[in-house]
């Protein structure tokens, strides 16, 4: 038998708790029972960002992702994201912070120019290019 710690809960595990409250309502079958949900803090979306330097623009901040769970979107969630991503660099000392997004993404494009945000692709004719796997071994020579 596979080694079992038995222990008292903490606040972290409502999530994995209702979980098993909803598996034995199943199992007793009175799912349609189960009128409880998971309160309190809860993380719905994220935006991971780092810095970067660009030699015309100094100090940057590039935004990689952000995600917000669909159930919360359109709640003004990711704009507060992007706004306090903005904070972020402005006290860092960064004039820009960049991002790209796939073109076909056209909510999230249209949030970013809500937001503010000049499309370089649009204006500036730029491309994403990308060296990997083998192409960048065999530029290394390996
Ligand atoms: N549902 C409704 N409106 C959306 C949605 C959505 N799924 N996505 C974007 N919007 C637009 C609407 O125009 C809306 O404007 P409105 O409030 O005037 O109606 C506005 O953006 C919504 O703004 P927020 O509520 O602040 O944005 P949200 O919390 O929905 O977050 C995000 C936006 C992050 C794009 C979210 O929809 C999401 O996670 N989408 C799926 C993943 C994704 O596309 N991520 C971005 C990839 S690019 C990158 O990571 C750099």
């Amino acid at each position: 038998m596979a080694s079992v710690q038995i222990r008292e809960a903490k606040e972290e595990d409502c999530g994995d708790i209702l979980r098993l409250i909803r598996e034995l309502a199943e199992y007793e079958k009175l799912s349609d029972q189960v009128k409880i949900s998971e309160e309190g803090p809860r993380l719905v979306g994220y935006g991971l960002y780092y810095f970067i330097y660009s030699t015309w623009k100094g100090r940057s901040v590039y935004l990689e992702d952000i995600y917000v769970m669909p159930e919360y979107q359109g709640q003004g969630i990711g704009s507060k994201i992007i706004k306090k991503v903005a904070e972020v660099a402005l006290e860092a000392g960064c004039t820009q912070f960049r991002l790209m997004v796939l073109d076909w993404n056209k909510r999230a494009v249209d949030l970013y120019k809500v937001l503010g945000a000049h499309d370089l692709t649009e204006a500036e004719g730029w491309h994403a290019f990308c060296f990997e796997g083998q192409a960048m071994k065999a530029l290394a020579g390996r």
